[in-house]
């Protein structure tokens, strides 16, 4: 089975890049399902019940998101009735949405977990150990399992890919918006990245207005970021998976270019 999983998508030059991008890269890697963080699609914060049905439209079987989810009301309901948005797992069980998920897709049954980290983040609950409890119940239908792990620190994001080795089939982290290159198979099995980048504009600082971004470095007065645009890439990584095991065979990263 082969499966695309793409990096925090920002803005709208973020999802211009997966429409004129995904159809080509289906069809090159023979894609069974693909997966997305979606937090950043909505001017650079949050999601929208528009914006994900537009995400779907273009070949998205699965939204993750992280930290950013909560920004627009008009998902919290929606959140309640489109299964295929996800929301981190380990935020109170209380909370609107649901965090996991099993689809089927060319007869094959796939589970996303999506997790957020800790460091420098909002303290939610501990993501080991709600990594354990949703593979747990996930297992009884699948052994592919794919976490979204959107966190801050590397550290943390290294530590659950060893955690979780021979008990899912990646653990791809997103949040930093910087791809990075240490895409690796661990010993168990388990594909692990630390980050798989932006899909958006790079002409930017993760995905805002450059110039905007500087000022509050430079003078520290609050300022609105908005949406760069120029440079627009779409990352992420392309896993083959054994369907049998659950292991992974192969992760190969992504970083394609839009042509303006
Ligand atoms: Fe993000
Ligand atoms: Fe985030």
């Amino acid at each position: 089975m082969k499966i695309l999983a793409i990096g925090d998508i920002v803005g709208k030059p973020g999802r211009e890049a997966v429409k004129s991008l995904l159809p080509k890269l289906k069809q090159k890697h023979s894609l069974d399902l693909v997966i997305a963080n979606g937090e950043n699609v909505a001017g650079g914060s949050g999601i929208t019940p528009k914006l994900a049905e537009e995400l779907f439209n273009a070949g998205i079987d699965i939204i993750t998101s992280g930290d950013h989810i909560w920004k627009r009301k008009e998902v919290i309901s929606f959140l309640e009735t489109e299964k295929r948005l996800l929301r981190p797992a380990n935020y109170p069980q209380q909370a609107p949405g649901g965090g996991s998920i099993v689809i089927e897709k060319n007869g094959i049954k796939v589970g996303v977990i999506n997790l957020a980290g800790r460091i420098f983040m909002e303290g939610i609950r501990c993501p080991f150990k709600v990594a354990q409890e949703e593979i747990k119940s996930i297992k009884e239908n699948t052994k592919i399992i794919i976490v979204d792990f959107h966190a801050e620190a590397t550290s943390e994001k290294v530590a659950l890919g060893w955690y979780l080795d021979g008990r899912v089939s990646a653990v791809l982290g997103t949040h930093t918006h910087i791809q990075t290159a240490d895409e690796k198979i661990l010993p168990q099995g388990t594909a692990y990245i630390t980050d798989l980048g932006m899909t958006g504009p790079y002409n930017s600082v993760i995905g805002r207005k450059k110039e905007e971004v500087l000022q509050r470095f430079v003078v520290q007065v609050p300022t609105r970021f908005e949406v760069a645009d120029g440079d627009v890439h779409l990352c992420g990584v392309v896993l083959e998976i054994d369907e049998q095991s659950g292991k992974t065979i192969s992760i190969v990263r992504v970083n394609e270019k839009v042509n303006d």
